[in-house]
């Protein structure tokens, strides 16, 4: 199908030679749109992610990053040709201050304006700015949680993949970061994240997937899926939590 920016088909992956995790993943997102993936723990939403980023070698199946075949790439090629990533743990450089990890994230791209980049984020992220001499290590979790959004945006991804923004976070914060997601997708990225907080990621989303043991188990627009009985009875633990 065009329009694709990321294509994903018969993805087998995992840790070691005996074990696929990924058992054939199939998932496409178009342009501008936001996508999510949920599913129980150990579904193997994380290490999709990894796959997509180079991070885990695919043993079989295709990633395709717009029309360019990605699998097997090194991650640092693979970020320099359009794909962000914000980990679901460490994900920035805690002893260094805010302005650096965002310099850092600019590494693969370095064709690009510091300067523009900075304001940028700076005007997605006005708290950022303001602690932008600050050490990263002592942002709140919130914070912290924009800071490696921002950084994975610097080198200007076609494609962000978030593992789970929300992880973590005081419930108060969880409504704000998925703001942050939907005002991330405004201003021109495209969105694939894995959330815990199904039902909520789910309904701001465009399409949802649902993973289960390596596989696809369900799919279909984000509402539609949140609303889906059959689907958090199965898979969804703590949906209606
Ligand atoms: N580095 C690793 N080495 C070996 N096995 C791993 C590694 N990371 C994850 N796994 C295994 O892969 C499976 C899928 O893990 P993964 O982290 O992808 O799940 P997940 O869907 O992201 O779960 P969660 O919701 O808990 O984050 C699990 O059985 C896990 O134990
Ligand atoms: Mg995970």
């Amino acid at each position: 199908m065009s329009g694709q920016v990321l294509t994903v088909a018969g993805l087998v992956a995992g840790y070691v030679p005996q074990v696929d995790i990924l058992n054939g993943v199939a998932i496409t997102v178009a342009k501008d749109e936001i996508v999510t993936v949920v599913g129980p723990n150990g579904a193997g939403k994380s290490t999709l992610l990894k796959a997509l980023v180079g991070l885990v070698t695919p043993k079989s199946g295709r990633i395709a990053l717009e029309d360019k075949d990605i699998a097997g790439l090194a991650p640092s090629t693979i970020v320099r040709q359009g794909l962000g990533y914000v980990p679901q743990r460490e994900n920035v450089f805690e002893t260094m201050p805010v302005e650096e990890n965002l310099e850092i994230g600019l590494k693969p791209r370095r064709d690009l304006p510091l300067r523009l980049r900075l304001e940028a984020m700076y005007a997605l992220f006005p708290r950022l700015r303001e602690r932008r001499r600050q050490m990263a290590g002592s942002l709140s979790g919130g914070e912290r949680q924009m800071l490696a959004m921002a950084r994975a945006l610097m080198p200007q991804p076609k494609v962000l993949l978030l593992d789970e923004p929300t992880a973590g976070l005081a419930p108060r914060f969880v409504d704000l970061m998925f703001e942050q997601v939907a005002t991330i997708n405004r201003s021109g990225v495209t969105i694939l994240m894995v959330e815990q907080n199904a039902t909520r990621a789910l309904a701001m989303s465009h399409r949802g997937y649902v993973l289960d043991l390596g596989r696809n188990a369900y799919e279909g627009e984000g509402p539609a899926l949140a609303r889906d009985p059959k689907v958090a009875d199965l898979y969804l633990g703590g949906l209606h939590g």
